[in-house]
């Protein structure tokens, strides 16, 4: 049993020092928050300011002198907020994290781990744009955790997994059970009941929550030009998986994304959320099959059937782009929704396709066929060409706002050439069921191209 000197007293002072019993924590300013005492742990938690700079990283190293038995954290480093500090003691078969214990005191709060890094929760993880979000976070130094089930692809290294399926609410309750977490990235919620029971359960053991969405939110897309106060689908935040499936796969994925937003906005506030709505995410681990068919294509050589015209402008995002962007805003307080593509006139159709045939060193040459001929024979658009799509308003969305909020997105050709780079080092993509089994939808069979090609030449 802990005894009452065990508290950690919180004193104006600047640095971690032991005293009798227990710590004191100096800093500048603090304001005592609260203690949870259990039958065999103590914590104690603080509110910080370090005068003019409140980040913690740089301002302040813990010091070894914490006493053997008192574990030590810190909990939120955003530039201008007050930062947490909490000093924990823990008997012999203690289970509770002092984090846990800040949770409880300070729901509201972003907080990091008792070893100061940002701890970052994926939902997902393993597929594609998880993934760069995973190995991004490394390469900061976050701790990350992912949420998957682990049937389809390999874990980072170096990740905590928990296991569990979003479909089941019990899965939920035990994750939560591991925060907490400065940040939550959502890249796995498609339908909202599932989104809704995730984010109750999360909400408090995190601090922000971004959830990653998408273009076809907006009833708009893709026949009108957007921008981030488009109107999008109204969808219930309870809704289940058959909501909207009367408006097809685009408009019912659509939908049903517009759900999970409210879902996550509804149960987080406006305070913590951001929604992320990219437009065609690309890059290496990709599995839907639009830039590694038109590699694969590429390299094949010969006549390529190219959808004219070559100046059409598309605005695909790279994938380690988005997940840059993500970071900044699990990091940030970038509130509100975010459209996430590249820029209107970052790139064309020919420069995708130039790209393909240079990086691949085939021997390919493109024909540029008329769009409006390919659709009369029935060429489908977005599946059989990739990227191909003649509506006015799919290459038309405004990523401003994103951009202002320091969204930067690499140049379409390093794109290319990465992703080549992780296909001939023997990169493959995630397969299986659900969204996993894209690629099949996607690509234009040989003889058909031949066919049409031979067709486009005789045509007069
Ligand atoms: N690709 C695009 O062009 C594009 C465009 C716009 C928006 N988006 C959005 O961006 C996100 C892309 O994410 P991603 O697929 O690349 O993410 P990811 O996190 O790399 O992969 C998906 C993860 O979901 C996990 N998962 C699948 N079913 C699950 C279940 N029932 N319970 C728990 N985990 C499950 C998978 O692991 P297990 O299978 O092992 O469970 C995998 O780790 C999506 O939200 C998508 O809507 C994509």
């Amino acid at each position: 049993m802990l005894q009452a000197r065990d508290h950690a007293r919180v004193v104006s002072d600047r640095v971690w020092r032991p005293c009798r019993g227990a710590v004191a924590l100096r800093t500048p300013t603090s304001r005592h928050l609260g203690s949870v005492s259990t039958q065999d742990s103590l914590t104690t938690v603080a509110e910080c300011t370090f005068g003019g700079n409140t980040d913690l990283r740089s301002d302040l190293t813990y010091r070894p002198s914490v006493r053997p038995g008192l574990e030590q954290g810190r909990c939120g480093s955003m530039p201008d907020r007050p930062a947490l500090i909490w000093l924990s003691r823990r008997g012999e078969g203690s289970k509770l994290a002092g984090g846990s214990a800040v949770a409880s005191i300070c729901p509201k709060l972003p907080r990091v781990g008792h070893d100061g890094r940002m701890r970052l929760l994926i939902l997902g993880g393993t597929w594609f744009l998880g993934r760069a979000l995973g190995e991004a976070a490394f390469e900061q130094g976050w701790s990350v955790t992912t949420f998957n089930r682990g049937v389809s692809a390999f874990d980072l290294p170096g990740v905590q997994v928990i296991r569990g399926d979003r479909e089941q609410p019990g899965d939920w309750s035990r994750l939560a059970e591991h925060g907490p977490w400065d940040a939550v990235i959502d890249t796995i919620g498609y339908v909202p009941s599932q989104v809704l029971a995730g984010a109750k359960a999360l909400e408090p053991v995190m601090g922000r929550y971004v959830f990653l969405s998408s273009v076809n939110v907006y009833t708009g897309w893709p026949n009108e030009p957007l921008n981030d106060v488009s109107p999008v689908f109204d969808c219930p935040p309870d809704a289940d998986a058959d909501f909207g499936a009367d408006l097809g796969y685009a408009g019912q994925y659509g939908a049903l994304k517009a759900g999970c937003e409210r879902a996550v906005v509804e149960t987080i506030g406006t305070d913590r959320a951001t929604v992320l709505r990219p437009g065609v995410i690309l890059g290496p681990n990709e599995y839907v099959g639009r830039l590694t068919w038109w590699l694969a294509r590429a390299e094949r050589g010969g006549h390529l059937l190219a959808p004219g015209p070559p100046e059409r402008p598309i605005q695909p995002i790279d994938v380690r782009d988005v997940a840059r962007f993500a970071m900044r805003c699990a990091t940030g307080r970038q509130n509100g929704s975010f459209n996430l593509t590249a820029p209107v006139g970052h790139a064309t159709f020919a420069d995708l396709v130039s790209a393909c045939i240079d990086t691949t060193g085939a021997d390919t040459e493109p024909v540029w066929v008329d769009p409006s001929w390919l659709v009369e024979r029935g060429v489908q658009q977005w599946t059989e060409l990739p990227l191909w799509r003649t509506h006015s308003g799919v290459w038309n969305v405004d990523s401003s706002r994103a951009t202002e909020e320091g969204l930067r997105c690499r140049p379409l050709a390093t794109t290319v050439a990465d992703t080549w780079s992780w296909m001939t080092a023997g990169g493959a993509a995630v397969t299986g069921s659900g969204e996993a089994s894209r690629a099949a939808d996607h690509g234009l069979a040989t003889l058909r191209e031949l066919e049409i090609l031979r067709a486009w030449t005789m045509r007069a």
